[in-house]
């Protein structure tokens, strides 16, 4: 089985960073919090990413890598003849609907680099830049067949095995991303009139705050951290033992806050200054962006390589999401991997369909008072991650002794008990009780 296991340290953090690193916090935590205030959300955002997401981070490491088995073989390994296996089932269903929409808006980032590589998306008017994202969603042909296309591209990585192709790419494509990031904050703080987007983002204006704020923030926690869902079940079960599991979730939670205050930066100026709307939408960040790149030196160049970038960190999460579908099905069986990758993408992108249309043909039909995009991010978002991390939480905290978890949360890493003891104390009582009150109370 060696086959089946990350080449190096470095491989998984990388792989586990990239699963973490993508829509959520470049796309999505920008329009939601500027749909919910702005700073507010953001520090209470950051604050459930540091004292919820990165104990739980090290707790679906600790099952995974524990167990070396995919997320519903890791439950029964440890609970056998219960229903906790059923966190790992209630994790793979709960991926093939996040991967449905995900995947939809995947679409869109194909749609808009193949743009970038005619030039078309330079030298437009901010209005020019709205109307481009309105035919580009609500086109159903181009949606549908951008949605395709995105996930043909994940079928393909995964049915190869997740640990070939990305551990290398993405040791090259992760730092550069950063780096044009930076650039991309820079212009967009030093366009005039970019102080009030950086007072937006930065400074938490608690009276906007309402139950709703907590919940969203939390499921965007979560999202962005691609927890409560055991994809970071599946990845450590390919990581040998030995390595430091604090280590890597200290990596993985840093390197996703950076990236939130990236985007944030880049992003917020920018619309204070451009005076879009900062309650825009999905559409904030592919308006937004296109008008900075416009206005920098070489910007058409830049825009190409910015979505490319975009679309490699697209593409290493939604191969997790696939990845732990696969993973629970083939069991191991390398044999059968082909297959069943296929099988579970064509199945997700046909879910996908409606999704794909929810900004066009299908925009006036309401489910629930939602679109059927709006209505399964929300269900994913704000309920099935949280019930899947709240479960995970509980699960450690009961099925495993204390000595087991200070066991294999030392191994490799020189940690102190005290820093054991305040991950067992957040991960026994703080987590849980934080999540049901945050669901309870919303
Ligand atoms: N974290 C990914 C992103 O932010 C999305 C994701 C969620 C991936 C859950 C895997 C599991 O884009």
């Amino acid at each position: 089985m060696s086959k089946n296991q990350w080449s190096s340290k470095l491989g998984f953090i990388l792989a586990a960073a990239g699963s973490a690193i993508g829509l959520g916090a470049i796309w999505k935590l920008p329009y939601v919090a500027g749909t919910n205030g702005g700073g507010a959300f953001f520090l209470i955002y950051l604050v459930f990413i540091i004292f919820l997401g990165a104990p739980l981070l090290i707790s679906e490491f600790i099952i995974g890598r524990k167990t070396q088995k995919e997320a519903i073989s890791a439950y029964r390994s440890i609970a056998p003849n219960t229903y906790w296996h059923w966190i790992g089932k209630l994790g793979v269903c709960t991926s093939i609907i996040l991967l449905s929409f995900y995947s939809v808006v995947g679409g869109w980032v194909v749609n808009y680099f193949l743009r970038s590589l005619t030039g078309s998306l330079s030298g437009l008017e901010l209005k020019e830049y709205q109307q481009l994202f309105g035919t580009i969603i609500s086109n159903p042909t181009q949606a549908v067949a951008a949605h395709l296309i995105f996930i043909f591209l994940t079928i393909i990585i995964v049915q190869g095995g997740v640990q070939k192709g990305i551990e290398r790419a993405t040791k090259v494509m992760m730092p550069t991303l950063f780096v044009l990031f930076i650039f991309l904050v820079f212009r967009s703080l030093t366009l005039e009139g970019a102080l009030e987007g950086v007072r937006f983002i930065l400074m938490p204006n608690f009276s906007d705050v309402t139950s709703k704020t907590f919940l969203f923030a939390l499921g965007q926690a979560f999202f962005a951290l691609s927890l409560g869902i055991s994809t970071m079940v599946t990845y450590s079960s390919y990581l040998p033992k030995g390595e430091s599991l604090p280590r890597s979730v200290a990596s993985v939670v840093g390197l996703t806050i950076l990236i939130s205050l990236l985007a944030g930066l880049a992003i917020f100026p920018a619309v204070f200054a451009f005076g879009f709307e900062p309650t825009e939408g999905p559409s904030l960040i592919f308006t937004v962006l296109p008008a900075v790149f416009n206005e920098m030196a070489f910007g058409s160049l830049f825009i190409v390589f910015f979505l490319a970038l975009l679309l490699f960190a697209t593409l290493t999460s939604s191969i997790s999401l696939l990845e732990i579908i696969v993973a629970s099905l083939t069991k191991g069986r390398n044999d059968l991997r082909q297959k069943k990758a296929w099988t579970a993408g064509l199945l997700i992108f046909v879910l996908g369909i409606p999704s794909a249309l929810s900004f066009g043909l299908l925009a006036e039909f309401s489910f629930f008072g939602r679109t059927f995009f709006d209505l399964l991010d929300y269900l994913v978002s704000n309920f099935l991650l949280p019930l899947g991390a709240l479960f995970v939480a509980i699960f450690i905290a009961n099925k495993l002794t204390k000595e087991e978890l200070y066991n294999e949360m030392s191994q490799g890493s020189s940690i102190t008990f005290s820093i054991f003891k305040l991950w067992y104390f957040l991960i026994r009582y703080i987590v849980p009780t934080a999540i049901f009150l945050v669901i309870v109370l919303r």
